[in-house]
């Protein structure tokens, strides 16, 4: 499928450094201007990857921020809030984290976490270091080394304190730690969550996006509280969560990013002579691999999650189901798996308005065009397809991604999220990680 650009190159690449510039508050670039006036974890990953397009020191800062908000057990959380805290809810004071002794003094964070991309974004940031030479590669090197530990810290805890029974899947106690907020994925699991008492809240979500259709109703939400009551209660403490929080799911995107960053993380390790710890990080690569390998449903092709409390497997057809092009695998299931994405379900849907993957597959029950996670196309994920579809020897696929891509931001209004049929931008506009991927296809 060709289609047409409304914009050069040039175009959208002065469009996309903007939006990073508005939004950027110095040390730390906000998700969005409005919606999201804080950095989000794994925003601040592919963030990260497009301001190394930029500047390599300020892609650096962005890192270091964030990690200046990792908790002392190796959490790294979902929110480092910035010191406007009022505009966005729930809040710091919501998520209780103010008391919590692992979280670093001085900064205030919510208490869950996001998929790892971020030794990802480092390994963006040591390679545009090395193209440039001179001080960006003498700072990228720097900061690989300075920050190295924490990275591992990270991962470790993912494993020790999400994984503990070592089934290769990574434990989330919340849709937000998913990254994939209200996807159909966490129906069934949500359907089952009875709130207690939730204190009284006012959203704001809804101020922001006139259309309150596109975002999660207000009994959805009230679920999302009660599970940070819950782990609230407990202090966030990882030995306590799981026994008590009404929501345990193993989230096969989640473990699959894991297995990827924890490859490109052994690379780096090895680059600078920290070999013990470049196998312990291929062994995690393996044992996450293997993980979302054996997810993958003999039917539909599609790697599923898995219900720990109902003990069932979770088949809903998203997009999440392409874990394993994600995390790498053997070729014979990433070449199905790449059909699978180009196929009619799909890429070639009939009638997208570009070829891209939206988030729910439009032949689903429970697709909608216009719902957040629940049929929208989302850019960053494209970024990411594509640059795993590369890893993995499949150019064609990445190409096909690339182009449509541009297509689809050469409206260059960065929308969080876009409509399948229609391509509009939806959701926020002049989204972070929506310029960030414009300005890494460009390149
Ligand atoms: C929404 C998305 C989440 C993202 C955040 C900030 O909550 O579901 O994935 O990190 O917005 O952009």
């Amino acid at each position: 499928m060709t289609c047409t650009r409304q914009a050069s190159d040039e175009q959208i690449r002065q469009a996309a450094v903007k939006v990073l510039r508005l939004n950027d508050l110095g040390t730390m670039t906000t998700a969005a201007p409005n919606l999201y006036p804080h950095m989000w974890s794994w925003d601040a990953a592919f963030v990260t990857i497009g301001l190394s397009r930029v500047s390599v020191p300020r892609a650096i800062q962005e890192l270091r921020t964030l990690l200046s908000a990792q908790w002392s057990t190796g959490m790294i959380p979902h929110i480092v809030f910035s010191d406007n805290a009022t505009g966005y809810f729930p809040g710091p004071e919501r998520w209780g984290t103010d008391s919590v002794a692992a979280r670093p003094a001085g900064v205030r964070t919510s208490g869950i976490c996001q998929p790892p991309v971020h030794a990802i974004a480092l390994r963006h940031v040591v390679d545009r270091g090395r193209e440039n030479g001179g001080s960006d590669q003498s700072a990228a090197e720097a900061f690989l080394e300075e920050s190295f530990e924490q990275w591992m810290a990270w991962h470790r805890w993912l494993v020790d304190a999400r994984d503990p029974d070592g089934t290769g899947l990574i434990e989330i106690h919340h849709g937000w730690e998913s990254g994939f907020d209200n996807s159909p994925r966490w129906d069934a699991a949500y359907g089952r969550v009875r709130p207690g008492r939730v204190e009284p809240f006012t959203r704001r979500d809804t101020l922001h996006v006139a259309d309150a259709a596109q975002r999660p109703d207000d009994a959805e939400y009230t679920k999302y509280l009660w599970l940070v009551q819950q782990m609230e209660s407990v202090g966030y403490d990882d030995k306590l969560v799981p026994g008590l929080v009404d929501f345990r799911v193993r989230d096969v995107f989640f473990s699959a990013i894991l297995a990827a960053s924890s490859d490109g993380l052994a690379g780096l390790a090895e680059e600078i002579g920290h070999s013990t710890e470049a196998a312990e990080l291929r062994r995690i690569a393996s044992r996450f691999q293997n993980g979302v390998a054996a997810t993958v449903d003999p039917v539909t092709g599609l790697a599923r999650d898995y219900d720990v409390r109902a003990g069932e497997w979770i088949s809903t057809r998203t997009v999440s189901g392409f874990a394993p092009l994600i995390s790498g695998g053997e070729k014979a299931l990433l070449e199905a798996q790449r059909d699978l994405l180009r196929g009619p379900e799909w890429m070639g849907y009939r009638g997208l308005a570009f070829a891209l993957p939206p988030s729910t597959s439009p032949g689903s029950p429970a697709f909608k065009p216009r719902t957040y996670w629940r049929g929208p196309v989302w850019p960053f994920l494209n970024l990411l397809l594509g640059w795993a579809s590369r890893r993995n020897g499949q150019e064609e696929l990445c190409g096909e991604l690339r182009e449509a891509s541009l297509c689809q931001l050469s409206d260059l209004a960065f929308g969080e999220y876009y409509e399948p049929f229609t391509g509009e931008p939806l959701g926020s506009l002049a989204q972070s990680w929506t310029a960030a991927a414009a300005l890494e296809w460009l390149a």
